[in-house]
């Protein structure tokens, strides 16, 4: 008998999960780490957004990613993160598609981020969702005064880009089982590309 996919169920980063994503974020990003605190004002922030991956099996919380809503149309990301020991299995992937799948039904239409020019891993992920580089932020990180690159994508509403994001859920069923934050998206004009009317946007 073969084994099981793995099950994932995304679900919005609760107050409760900071002892979990507390044991990830030293390891994810070393002295650069947010604090607990950090993550207790990014919570409450009005312009926050932050999501949890969960295994289905153990309930253990695998990796969280969250954004900036900014001025309606920009999604800023400010965290993604794997625990080490379910790395390499495409949650990555998933927090991404499901930052992607969310900004999409809030109406916004660019998603920007800043990444190490030493992180190739997460540089890999980015460009595989077609983000692209539109320059660097010199000595932005303060603990090494390592540069940054900025990372955008374009319209993500555009019907050429549900290509690049059809392709990676494609890819990411292949491998795990995705308990999605909102089903019925793959089967609403969301996924299909057709710009979201004002009114249908949900908060
Ligand atoms: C970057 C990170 C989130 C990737 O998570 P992950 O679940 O391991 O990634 P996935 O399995 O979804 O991999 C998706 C793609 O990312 C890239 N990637 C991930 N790990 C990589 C590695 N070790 N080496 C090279 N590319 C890698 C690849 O393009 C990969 O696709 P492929 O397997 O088809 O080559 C994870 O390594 C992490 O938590 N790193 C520390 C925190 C961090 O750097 N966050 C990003 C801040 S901007």
């Amino acid at each position: 008998m073969g084994k099981r996919p793995r099950q994932i169920e995304l679900r919005q980063l609760e107050k409760s999960d900071l002892d979990e994503v507390m044991e990830i974020e030293p390891v994810a990003f070393g002295n650069h780490h947010w604090s607990r605190q950090s993550f207790e004002n990014e919570l409450t922030n009005r312009l926050g957004y932050y999501y949890a991956a969960i295994d289905s099996e153990t309930k253990q919380l695998v990796g969280y990613s969250g954004y900036w809503l900014i001025a309606g149309d920009e999604a800023h990301i400010t965290t993604l993160a794997v625990h080490p020991d379910y790395r390499r299995k495409r949650i990555g992937e998933v927090l991404l598609i499901n930052n992607i799948l969310t900004c999409r039904e809030k109406g916004a239409k660019w998603l920007t981020l800043e990444v190490r020019v030493s992180n190739e891993k997460a540089q890999n992920l980015y460009f595989k969702f077609g983000f692209k580089n539109l320059g660097i932020r010199r000595h932005y990180y303060q603990d090494n005064s390592e540069d940054a690159l900025m990372l955008w994508t374009e319209n993500i509403l555009r019907p050429e880009y549900l290509d690049i994001l059809n392709e990676r859920i494609e890819a990411v069923r292949r491998v795990v089982k995705v308990e999605w934050m909102a089903p019925e998206e793959f089967e609403s004009p969301y996924i299909r590309g057709e710009e979201i009317p004002a009114g249908e946007r949900r908060a």
